[in-house]
C-alpha cells in the first residue's frame, strides 16, 4: 500500500495541455460571459486584466512553485512549509469537493443540451422548457423534494467518466485525455465564434462587449468580481495546480508553462466573450431591441440565451447549437477531473491508499453528493448558492489566505522565487514578490471586505435568510472548519517525510529542494526509486 512511487507527466507539453484543459473550463464559457454582462459588460474586461496581471499569474506561479518543490497534494504540501498551514491545504479540498458536485451537473445539462440542439427540443418557448419541463425547477429553494432523471442520468455518465480518467492516472489518463480534447476544443470553438461572426448584428453584440462603462468601474462588486472570476478561470485558490505541478519533472520550466497556460485561458475567455455577445447582437437585431434587454442574466444566460439564438438562425442552427454545447461538455470535463484530483492526490498522500482504491471511495463519494443533490428540483438553488459562497468565500478566500500566509507569514517569498528561477525560463524579479506580497492581498483584503459588507447587507439573490446561512455561510465556513479539523489529526507519514526534509535541506538556502535531494522520499513516505530513473531521462 502506498508504494508506489509518485507519478509524473510524461512530457512538458502533457503538462501544458493538462494545466490548459483544466483552466479552459465551463467558466470560461458558462460563466464568463454572464459575469462581464452583469458587471458592466466591457468595463469588467479592464478590472478582469489587472485582476489576472496582479494576482493570477504571479499566483499561477507560486502554486506551480509549491506544487514543484514539494512534489506533494495541497495539504502536505503546505505542511511542509509550516505545520498548521496544511489546514489550508484541507479548506481547499473542501473547496474543490463543493465546486465538483455542482460543477458536474452543468456538464450533465450540457450533454442533454447537445442533444437538444439537433431537434431544438426546446420549442419556442427556452425559458419555460429549461426551468419547467427539464431542471422541473421547484419555484422556492430547500429541501430535496424529487428526482429528475432526465438531469441524473447525463450526470451519471459524467461521473462515471471522470473517475474512469482518474482511475487510469496522471500520464495514461489526465495527460492524453488531455491532449486529444483540447486541440479539438480549439477548433470545435473556433468553429463556432466564426459562425458567430458572420451574424447580422453581430457588430452590435461585440459593440456592448467592449463599451467600457466606466461608472461601473467604481463598484468594488466589479472588482471582486473580477478577482474572484480569475481565480476561479485559471483554476487557482482550489489546490489544483498546486497538485498539478507536483506530478511535474524536477527540470521544468515553471514560469513558461505558467505564462503560456494563462495566456491561452485568457485567449479563450476572450474568445468565448466574442462569439457569446456576437450572438447575443444577433439575437437583439433580430428581437429590435438592445443588447442588454435580451441576454437573460445569470446561470440560465448559456441555456436559455443560446437555444433562442439557435433557433432564430436562419441555417445551421443544430450545427450552432452542437458546437456550443458540445464544447462545454469538453471544456467542463478536462476541469471536473482537474478540481477531483486535487481531493484523489490529498486523500492519497494522507492514507497511502493506492489511486483506484482512492478514486473509487473519495470520488466516489463526491459523485454520490452530486447525484443526490442536483437531479432534483431544488437543484438549481443549491448550484447558485453554493457556486456564489464557494466563490466569493472559498476559492478567492483560500487564494488570499495562501498569499498571506506565503508573503508576509512565514515569508518565503523569496524562496520561492529562488526555486522557480532555478528551473524556469523567465526569471521572476521583484515585480513578482512585490505584486503577490503587497498588490495582490491589499486588493483583494479590501474587495472581500466590501463584499462582506454588501453581502450582509443584501440577501444574496433574494434568498431567505435561513437558507443562505445552511446554503450559503454554512458551505463556505463548514469548508474552513474542515481544513482546520483535518489539520489537527496527527500524521505520522508526514512527520517522516519532514524529519527527513529537515536532515536534508535547509528551506532557508534558497535551493530548488528536489535539485539536491541524493534520493527523494515520496509524499507515500518511501524513498523513491524513480528519482534515479528520472535522473537518468534528465540527462
Ligand atoms: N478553471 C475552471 C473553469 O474555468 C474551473 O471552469
Amino acid at each position: 500500500m502506498g508504494q508506489q512511487p509518485r507519478e509524473q507527466w510524461g512530457t512538458r507539453a502533457g503538462f501544458l495541455m493538462a494545466a490548459i484543459g483544466s483552466a479552459i473550463g465551463l467558466g470560461n464559457i458558462w460563466r464568463f460571459p454572464y459575469v462581464a454582462y452583469e458587471n458592466g459588460g466591457g468595463a469588467f474586461l479592464l478590472p478582469y486584466l489587472i485582476a489576472m496581471l496582479t494576482a493570477g499569474i504571479p499566483l499561477l506561479i507560486l502554486e506551480y512553485g509549491i506544487g514543484h518543490r514539494y512534489r506533494s497534494s495541497a495539504p502536505l504540501s503546505y505542511r511542509r512549509i509550516f505545520r498548521p498551514a496544511e489546514a489550508i491545504g484541507w479548506w481547499q479540498v473542501a473547496i474543490c469537493f463543493v465546486v465538483a458536485v455542482y460543477y458536474a451537473v452543468i456538464i450533465a445539462w450540457a450533454i442533454r443540451f447537445t442533444w437538444f440542439s439537433v431537434n431544438q427540443a426546446w420549442g419556442d418557448d427556452p425559458d419555460g422548457f429549461f426551468f419547467n419541463d427539464f431542471l422541473q425547477m421547484s419555484p422556492e429553494p430547500g429541501v430535496v423534494s424529487g428526482f429528475v432523471s432526465g438531469v441524473a442520468w447525463p450526470l451519471v455518465a459524467v461521473w462515471f467518466v471522470t473517475l474512469a480518467v482518474l482511475i487510469i492516472g496522471i500520464r495514461r489518463g489526465i495527460e492524453i485525455l488531455n491532449k486529444i480534447t483540447i486541440p479539438l476544443l480549439v477548433v470545435l470553438f473556433g468553429l463556432l465564434v466564426i459562425q458567430a461572426l458572420t451574424l447580422d448584428g453581430a457588430v452590435v453584440g461585440l459593440n456592448a462587449f467592449f463599451t467600457p462603462d466606466w461608472e461601473a468601474m467604481l463598484t468594488g462588486k466589479v472588482w471582486i468580481a473580477a478577482y474572484g472570476h480569475v481565480f476561479f478561470s485559471l483554476s487557482i485558490g482550489f489546490g489544483i495546480m498546486v497538485t498539478y505541478a507536483s506530478y511535474l519533472r524536477r527540470k521544468s520550466d515553471l514560469t513558461g508553462s505558467a505564462m503560456v497556460a494563462g495566456f491561452a485561458n485568457s485567449s479563450f475567455e476572450l474568445l468565448a466573450g466574442i462569439g457569446v455577445f456576437a450572438a447575443l447582437g444577433f439575437m437583439a437585431t433580430a428581437a429590435g431591441t438592445a443588447v442588454d434587454e435580451v441576454a437573460t442574466s445569470g446561470i440560465g444566460l448559456a441555456f436559455i440565451a443560446f437555444p433562442q439564438i439557435i433557433s432564430s438562425l436562419p441555417f445551421g442552427g443544430s450545427l450552432f447549437g452542437v458546437l456550443f454545447f458540445g464544447c462545454l461538455v469538453i471544456a467542463g470535463l478536462t476541469s471536473l477531473i482537474s478540481i477531483v484530483q486535487v481531493i484523489v492526490s490529498a486523500v492519497q498522500d494522507r492514507t497511502g491508499l493506492g489511486r483506484t482504491q482512492t478514486v473509487l471511495l473519495v470520488g466516489g463519494a463526491t459523485a454520490l453528493a452530486s447525484i443526490l443533490l442536483f437531479p432534483t428540483p431544488e437543484g438549481l438553488h443549491f448550484l447558485d448558492v453554493f457556486d456564489h459562497f464557494i466563490n466569493q468565500y472559498g476559492i478567492a478566500l483560500a487564494g488570499l489566505v495562501l498569499v498571506i500566509f506565503v508573503g508576509w507569514g512565514v515569508r518565503k517569498l523569496p524562496l520561492f522565487q529562488s526555486h522557480v528561477n532555478a528551473v524556469s525560463s523567465i526569471h521572476l524579479g521583484l515585480w513578482w514578490r512585490v505584486t503577490l506580497g503587497g498588490v495582490t492581498p491589499v486588493l483583494l483584503g479590501i474587495m472581500m471586505w466590501d463584499s462582506l459588507r454588501t453581502e450582509l447587507a443584501t440577501n444574496y439573490g433574494g434568498y431567505p435568510t435561513g437558507y443562505l446561512l445552511a446554503a450559503g455561510w454554512g458551505v463556505a465556513i463548514g469548508a474552513i472548519v474542515f481544513g482546520v479539523v483535518m489539520s489537527c489529526f496527527p500524521w505520522k507519514r508526514a512527520d517522516a517525510i519532514a524529519r527527513h526534509d529537515a536532515e536534508r535541506v535547509s528551506d532557508e538556502d534558497g535551493t530548488p529542494a528536489q535539485l539536491e535531494a541524493p534520493n527523494d522520499i515520496a509524499p507515500s513516505g518511501t524513498a523513491v526509486p524513480a528519482f534515479d530513473k528520472e535522473k537518468e531521462e534528465d540527462r
